[in-house]
């Protein structure tokens, strides 16, 4: 079992109001996709505006144990000379992913149709998660994998010596799966068939187009059916990663419940797979505007502006809307418990199966400092009264967006919040801290 580093305990408080530019870390689904894609292209890959968070650093790392030649030239600018389809080295090494489902999820996706064996593992909350809902996908295409019970890490994984292509219905709502069987599909012959009910984040089919993969989608009776012709040749692009909408929601929920509050946060990237929490926000009634609407390397870009928002009402966030905003619940959650009413959100049983079981932590936390909250296998609502009180400690469960949104709670609560380990941050959002503090925010680290 890895982890990057001793707990680090937080507390914030009461402050405001926040103002100025928020400069959020570039996405850290595309930053994952551009160093797999890199490392699988013939050539050299230069990607611009990478996240540099623990959780792709242990991708790139990953893509140097596997064969391609990974470089950070300073300031965000990293280049990958990639192997090409088909050319990954076996690693002489476990490859550790650290908290990361998404590197661990897409890079066995990316291996298991090339004849080498690789190990993962990952640190306490990763080798909790399930891996068989990529492992059994990935035996369609004759992969073999030995982990623990249930499919958990430590895992290793044959890859297939003549993979067969797939057709695959996703059976959870799940871009890493999907991923996953779309990396595989990569490198076996024939046409690889993925049929998803509700549709993810598609970055990886985008980026795959990008690179010259041959990709159909089609919108059918029977969900998004994504068709992709294996054994292509990838040619290596430039790639300028959009800042993250998941990271931007943090500033942005914290403007809207800090008294005061005026925040700007520029070039976010409004893929509509990853925007839902901005329309819930709005239909909240949360003074969010899109500024300068534009297109960055195929993806809808704008910049942010979010104000101090006292009229919000709860909502009911819909089910089919629950997946373009998978990693928003817990600061929404947050946003609720100081809008009026009962937001109730549906559909969200994925929630169980993040970095921790996000319902129970949110709804732990949030009552530990004066939050109604009730929740069920598959929904949250909290009842929303517009005041917290606050001055409890909460677990964060090596959860980095549990930590972030407990941080923006104590900055609005009557009395602190504190976290027993403010050090899953880095993984995601390592300038959250200062660039909070930039904005106005009180954050200490409690030594
Ligand atoms: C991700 C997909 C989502 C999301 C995660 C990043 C991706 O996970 O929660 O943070 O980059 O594909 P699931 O596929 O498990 O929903």
């Amino acid at each position: 079992m890895s982890g990057h580093g001793a707990a680090i305990p937080m507390t914030a408080r009461k402050a405001g109001p926040l103002s100025g530019v928020a400069e959020v870390p570039g996405d850290k689904s595309i930053s994952h996709r551009s160093l797999i894609l890199g490392a699988l292209a013939v050539g050299e890959t230069r990607i611009i505006g990478l996240l540099e968070g623990d959780d792709v650093l242990d991708t790139g790392k990953a893509m140097a144990a596997f064969g391609a030649e990974v470089i950070n030239h300073g300031g965000g600018n990293w280049s990958v000379h990639g192997v090409g389809v088909g050319g990954f080295a076996e690693p002489d090494h476990v490859i550790d992913c650290g908290n990361s489902g998404t590197s661990v999820r897409l890079i066995m996706g990316a291996m298991a149709t090339s004849p080498i064996t690789a190990t993962f593992t990952g640190d306490g909350s990763l080798v909790k998660r399930p891996m068989g809902r990529v492992t059994d996908p990935l035996a369609l295409f004759g992969a073999a994998s030995y982990g623990r019970e249930g499919g958990r890490l430590p895992l290793t994984v044959v890859g297939a010596r003549a993979p067969d292509p797939v057709r695959y219905v996703v059976p959870v709502p799940s871009a890493q799966v999907k991923s996953a069987v779309l990396f595989a599909g990569l490198n076996a012959p024939g046409k690889t068939v993925v049929i998803e009910r509700e549709a993810t984040r598609d970055h990886t089919e985008r980026m795959m187009a990008g690179f010259g993969a041959e990709l159909e989608i089609e919108d059918t009776d029977e969900g998004r059916v994504i068709t992709l012709t294996g054994q292509p040749e990838l040619k290596p692009q430039t790639i300028v990663v959009p800042r993250d909408p998941s990271s931007a929601a943090f500033p942005v929920c914290a403007a809207l419940i800090v008294p005061g509050s005026d925040v700007l946060v520029p070039n976010i990237g409004l893929n509509p797979t990853r925007a839902g929490l901005y329309t819930t926000l709005r239909e909240m009634g949360a003074d969010l505007t899109y500024e300068n609407m534009r297109e960055e390397g195929g993806e809808p870009v704008a910049d942010l502006r979010a104000k101090y928002s006292p009229n919000m009402q709860g909502i009911t966030v819909p089910a089919e809307r629950a997946a373009s905003m998978i990693d928003e619940f817990p600061v929404l959650s947050v946003v609720a418990a100081f809008a009026k009413g009962r937001s109730h959100f549906l559909g969200v049983k994925e929630l169980r199966v993040k970095e921790s079981d996000r319902i129970a932590a949110m709804a732990d936390g949030l009552r530990a400092n004066g939050v109604e909250v009730e929740d069920t296998e598959d929904t949250m609502t909290v009842i929303g009264t517009g005041t917290v009180p606050g001055g409890a400690q909460v677990a964060t469960h090596l959860d980095h967006r549990i930590a972030m949104s407990f941080l923006v709670l104590g900055m609005v609560s009557d009395a602190p919040v504190s976290l027993d380990d403010g050090q899953p941050i880095a993984t995601s959002f390592p300038i959250f801290e200062p660039l909070m503090v930039e904005l106005g925010a009180r954050i200490e680290r409690d030594v």
